[in-house]
């Protein structure tokens, strides 16, 4: 069943059908993130909120389902903030219509993405330090996805958004996955060689 529900969705994306998987929209004080129901499971979305409320509680403010048109008219006038695994929609507006959505309505997180950032060597210091105190904080869950555009800065304090592969598998295939994702950071792989890793 799973093997097929992901080959269905491998065609699609090879078609000239345009899918769009996962959008998010800036609301202001609240982003909205909407997950095409022909990609993700229902039983995904359910794992993603019910873990997310455990580690970071209030950061979600409502789930659902929706057909975007009918429910949500304005969100068609919008661009989202980044379209997610397809490049061909840089420029266009998304076709949503047929399509069942699940959505995440998620509260704005203050501060700047440590991606806008000088890439540094002590900005690669303070996001491994960050992660890596993360891991320790939320085990045995994971947020599984430690990006410069995940981490918000305010000043002195950051925080991950983006709860997409929170998990909770392995602290090692987690922190395996930390360090694969800390080398692919373009500009802060090469300085994340100099990095003083603590809790390896
Ligand atoms: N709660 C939030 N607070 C502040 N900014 C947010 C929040 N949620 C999303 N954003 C902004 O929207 C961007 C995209 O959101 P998010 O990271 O959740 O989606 P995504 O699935 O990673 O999209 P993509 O993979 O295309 O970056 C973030 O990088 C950030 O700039
Ligand atoms: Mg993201």
């Amino acid at each position: 069943m799973a093997n097929l529900k992901k080959r269905a969705f491998h065609k699609l994306r090879d078609s000239n059908e345009m899918l769009v998987s996962r959008l998010c929209y800036d609301h202001g004080d609240f982003f909205r993130k909407l997950y095409n129901s022909r990609c993700i499971r229902k039983r995904r979305i359910d794992e993603v909120v019910e873990l997310t409320n455990q580690v970071f509680p209030n950061h979600i403010i409502e789930t659902g389902t929706t057909m975007v048109e009918r429910d949500c008219p304005d969100l068609k006038f919008e661009l989202p903030v980044r379209h997610t695994n397809d490049n061909r929609l840089s420029n266009k507006l998304p076709q949503l219509k047929e399509d069942e959505w699940f959505y995440i309505d998620v509260k704005r997180v203050p501060g700047v993405m440590a991606y806008s950032l000088p890439k540094t060597p002590e900005l690669a210091q303070r996001v491994y330090d960050f992660c890596i105190d993360n891991i320790n904080k939320w085990a045995p869950i994971y947020h599984g996805d430690w990006n410069l555009d995940n981490i918000i800065v305010d000043g002195d304090k950051m925080t991950l958004i983006d709860f997409d592969y929170i998990n909770t598998n392995t602290r090692q295939e987690n922190i395996e996955k930390l360090d694969r994702k800390m080398k692919e950071i373009d500009q802060l792989g090469k300085l994340y060689e100099n990095v003083q890793r603590s809790c390896n």
